[in-house]
């Protein structure tokens, strides 16, 4: 599943993501770790509306489109209900853990179902794991300069030992708050400059 922030009013939007490995072998957590990572972060600052965005709520499935993405001839509800909440983002924060060194499955999947939908916005990063996350992010960078995203250089690496209690309740370090701020300095600019592309 995924989690997002999406800005309204100023014209920018920022969303970020997430997922459920659970669903089968454990109680439904009220709210994913990413999801909570990314409440934690909202709103606090006026200068674009921001927005949750979960990947779990869209109950996707595997990728079940029969034409690519970047054909633009969408079939499938989810799909479509998906794609319109992408399409009125202008930018994203992704907020993902890092899975053998990468993205988790849930996360390149919700990716994969869009084309049209991400290209000419701007993406900036908050990750968490064992070494930040860092390696995943490194992925996803690449995921996203396939379909046109402007990934910005500032990211949040959070520890699954020092910014998480007992590797479960978010519990940033202070140190944090920079770097959060400065991401979404980054992705606001982006954000905005490159609405310009897509009217
Ligand atoms: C399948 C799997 C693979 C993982 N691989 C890594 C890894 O390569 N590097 C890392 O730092 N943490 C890794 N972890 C630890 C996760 O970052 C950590 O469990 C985190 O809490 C997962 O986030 P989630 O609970 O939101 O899914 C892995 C966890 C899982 C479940």
């Amino acid at each position: 599943m995924i989690c997002s922030i999406g800005s309204h009013g100023h014209g920018r939007r920022l969303h970020a993501q997430g997922r459920n490995r659970h669903r089968e072998h454990a109680p439904e957590p009220k709210i994913t770790r990413r999801c909570e990572v990314g409440v934690g972060y909202r709103e606090k600052r006026g200068d674009a509306g921001y927005e949750l965005v979960d990947i779990k709520d869209f109950e996707l499935p595997l990728l079940d489109e029969p034409i690519p993405p970047a054909m633009d001839k969408y079939q499938q509800p989810h799909t479509k209900r998906w794609a319109a909440k992408i399409a009125s983002l202008d930018a994203f924060v992704f907020v993902s853990p890092e899975y053998n060194h990468g993205i988790p499955a849930a996360l390149k999947n919700a990716m994969d179902f869009l084309f049209a939908e991400w290209k000419d916005k701007a993406a900036g990063f908050v990750s968490y794991g064992g070494a930040g996350g860092a390696r995943a992010v490194e992925q996803l960078r690449l995921v996203l300069a396939e379909v046109h995203v402007a990934t910005v250089r500032a990211q949040v690496l959070l520890s699954m030992m020092t910014d998480f209690e007992n590797f479960t309740t978010f519990k940033p370090a202070p140190l944090h708050e920079k770097s959060v701020g400065t991401v979404l300095d980054q992705v606001v600019a982006w954000g905005g400059a490159l609405k310009q592309l897509r009217s």
